[in-house]
């Protein structure tokens, strides 16, 4: 079993000193498949590890940034996405990654990880566990070293993904969006985004300036490919077999909120105070 537990629990809150894009740099070997993939990131990680502990010896505990870590959690086509956007806006502490964005952009740039990861995406499948821990940790640390919150989307979706993260950060403050099934379907099917940004438009709630285009960039805007309402219905019974039960493990932790509705402009309100009230700016 691949350990994740690669830094000490005293030092894991603060900065790291690799600063990882999405496709981590300090890969110098180019992985041919997805396990080569996590293979060679953990063997990178573990040949470094030691020199960071040895630069953390000397840090003081007590000058951490009192940054946050922070999940959006919530069924497929359930306002994450909408919801973070709101959060970024009156949060300007904050950092967003959504792994959906992330796997999306790998994608597009059609890299190993992308074509692998498209089956399972467009199947409506869960891209394998060791694959998005790896990503998600290279990504959050980047997020860690610019001192920011971190608002995580899409990630945790499974058990062994939220293991994984308890044994790297101290998760916080998590959002549950709890909207019923039948509104998601009917809205998916309106949701155009904007790939580049990740920014989300829907016809009937917040349409574009401009038909088919971005409002900042004036780019085109698509539909995902896995939102067909085969593969929506396939990705709404994953959420409710593998990624409901974090609902009551973070609940059990005492950091879990659920906000019910169906329209994320009347959630939010009560969102962002609660947000306020849990310490974040
Ligand atoms: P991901 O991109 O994370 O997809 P998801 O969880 O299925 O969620 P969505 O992005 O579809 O929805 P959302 O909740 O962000 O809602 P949105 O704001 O867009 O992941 C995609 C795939 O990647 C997964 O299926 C999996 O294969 C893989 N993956 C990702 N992370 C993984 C992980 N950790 N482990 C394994 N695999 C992973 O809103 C939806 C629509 O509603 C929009 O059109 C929006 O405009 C509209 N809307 C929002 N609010 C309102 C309102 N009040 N009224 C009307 N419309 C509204
Ligand atoms: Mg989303």
């Amino acid at each position: 079993m691949m350990t994740m537990n690669i830094f000490s629990r005293a030092i894991r809150r603060h900065k790291f000193p690799t600063a990882v894009s999405p496709w981590p740099q300090f890969l110098n070997e180019q992985p041919n498949n997805l396990s080569e993939y996590v293979s060679l990131s953990v063997r990178s990680f573990n040949s470094t590890s030691m020199d960071r502990s040895a630069s953390m010896a000397d840090t003081d505990l007590n000058d951490l940034p009192n940054e946050k870590f922070m999940l959006i959690l919530g069924k497929p086509g359930g306002g994450k996405g909408t919801i973070s956007s709101k959060i970024l806006k009156d949060f300007p502490g904050m950092e967003h990654v959504s792994t959906g964005d992330i796997l999306r952009q790998h994608v597009r740039e059609e890299t190993k990880l992308g074509k692998e990861a498209k089956a399972y995406m467009d199947r409506g499948d869960l891209v394998p566990d060791e694959v998005m821990i790896r990503l998600v940790l290279d990504d959050s640390m980047s997020a860690i070293d610019s001192g920011k919150h971190l608002l995580l989307d899409g990630f945790p979706r499974t058990i062994e993904q939220a293991i994984a993260l308890d044994e790297n950060i101290d998760v916080e403050v998590v959002v549950d969006l709890n909207i019923p099934t039948e509104t998601i379907v009917e809205r998916i099917a309106d949701r155009w985004i904007h790939p580049a940004s990740g920014r989300v438009y829907n016809y009937s709630y917040n349409p574009p300036l401009h038909h088919g285009k971005d409002d900042e960039s004036g780019e085109d805007l698509v539909q995902r490919d896995d939102d067909k309402p085969k593969t929506v219905r396939k990705r709404l019974e994953a959420y409710d077999k593998v990624t409901s039960p974090l609902i009551q493990y973070y609940a059990k932790k005492g950091v879990l909120k659920t906000f019910s509705g169906t329209m994320s402009d009347k959630i939010y309100p009560d969102v962002k105070e609660w947000l306020k009230k849990m310490g974040l700016n």
